[in-house]
């Protein structure tokens, strides 16, 4: 993910967001990241918006997302609560500034809106910020707010541009996915991307194929693994199959990819096959026996950064057991992770975590402990006697932004 700004990271991704009161899962930022990211690859420029700001959770991550020339609408009623009709929250306009002032220092690129967004015009938010890029609809959630919310977000909407639903399943606030239903049904226009962390996506029907499309590619960039691409899991919403996505925390999409080595016999390498590996095939090589090692060539290694590896491959195990196949990786001596293969995991990867201070700039030894050799011959499958184990098609190596540290003290308090 390049290009994120340095304020984006502090308050996503190094605590700044613990520090202002709301309601905003860590998966819900990283959907906002990805979709940002979208745009920036494909020049979709536009400002940021949210109608139900609070004390600014969701709003102060959207406006960390301006870039030069952009600029960021944050509307509540505030203290008018007597337009919140249904209690959600409570805004403050005071609280709201400061948490702003306080993340984002002096980048006045926000204009302040005190309106009930019954009454809010989309010149009024089209005047100030432009049309709207990433536009977050969190106000009243009654079924008549929420269809004004999101029809006024689609006229102010910029080209490319997306509407993020809060609170699209919360069954105290049934409003919100009937509001909803009926924008869809009467603007024909919008089509849901999304759901996930709370929140529902909806982009253009035009731009649908390309954000489906871009999803999984940015999600592949960032080397993360999500479960929801190997194996989409998919809600009905109107007329609409919509794939649910759960992202992890800000932090670990911001990863750089470092090396990506294919092991196939049709390709030079920076991997060494040392020991335990069959001849290479022009897709990758099978492991043979218990043991198989190999060298990996790294450039310069950040020791104080945090490294995945990500391997590609599949197993060989007994078909006449249950157990399927387990194989634990070891880099430079230190153990990384184990790997698990049985018939209910299918999925092209599988990622460990490795501390730079393991990592060598220049050769890595990676030993891979295969438990369960199994040739096909002693199977009855075929004649063929090798001790198969993994078959191994690619590693790659990211490295992290963003240290894990803030993370670990949360996950520990
Ligand atoms: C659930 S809170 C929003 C949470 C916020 N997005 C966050 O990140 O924590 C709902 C907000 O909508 C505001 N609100 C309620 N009714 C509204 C209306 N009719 N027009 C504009 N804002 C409204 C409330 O004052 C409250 O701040």
């Amino acid at each position: 993910m390049k290009g994120i700004s340095p304020e984006t990271i502090a308050y996503a991704c190094k605590g700044g967001v613990e520090r202002v009161a709301g309601w905003l899962e860590d998966g819900a930022m990283s959907i906002a990241l990805v979709i940002d990211d979208i745009q920036r690859r494909h020049g979709i420029h536009g400002g940021t918006a949210e109608i139900g700001v609070h004390h600014g959770k969701f709003f102060i991550l959207l406006a960390s997302l301006l870039r030069d020339g952009e600029r960021g609408v944050a509307v509540d009623v505030f203290e008018d609560q007597e337009f919140n009709l249904d209690l959600s929250g409570n805004g403050n306009q005071k609280i709201f500034e400061a948490n702003l002032r306080r993340h984002l220092g002096d980048r006045r690129q926000v204009d302040i809106l005190k309106a009930d967004s019954l009454e809010l015009s989309t010149a009024d938010v089209v005047s100030r910020a432009g049309h709207i890029r990433i536009f977050s609809v969190d106000g009243c959630h009654t079924r008549q707010h929420t269809f004004n919310d999101i029809t006024k977000a689609s006229e102010a909407l910029a080209s490319g541009g997306v509407i993020m639903v809060d609170d699209i399943f919360n069954t105290e606030w049934r409003g919100v996915l009937e509001g909803t239903l009926d924008a869809l049904a009467q603007t024909v226009e919008l089509a849901p991307i999304i759901t996930g962390h709370n929140k529902l996506v909806l982009c253009r029907s035009s731009d649908l194929a390309m954000y489906v499309q871009e999803l999984g590619e940015a999600l592949q960039r960032t080397g993360i693994h999500s479960p929801a691409l190997d194996a989409p899991e998919t809600t009905r919403i109107g007329t609409h199959e919509v794939m649910t996505l759960e992202l992890p925390c800000p932090g670990d999409l911001l990863m750089e990819r470092v090396v990506s080595l294919p092991t196939g016999s049709s390709v030079e390498t920076a991997i060494n096959l040392h020991s335990g590996f069959s001849v290479a095939e022009s897709w990758g090589v099978w492991t043979d026996g218990s043991e198989a090692a190999l060298t990996i060539e790294v450039g310069n290694i950040d020791h104080c950064a945090d490294y995945r590896f990500r391997v590609y491959a599949d197993a060989y195990y007994s078909k006449r057991s249950s157990k399927g196949q387990v194989a634990n990786f070891f880099v430079n001596g230190d153990y990384a992770g184990t790997a698990y293969f049985n018939e209910q995991i299918a999925r092209p990867y599988r990622q460990f975590s490795v501390p730079g201070s393991s990592l060598r700039s220049g050769k890595n030894e990676v030993l891979v402990h295969v438990e369960r050799p199994t040739s096909p011959a002693s199977e009855g499958v075929s004649d063929d006697p090798r001790k198969l184990g993994l078959a191994l098609r690619r590693i790659e190596i990211y490295r992290r932004l963003v240290p894990d540290e803030w993370y670990h003290r949360r996950a520990t308090r």
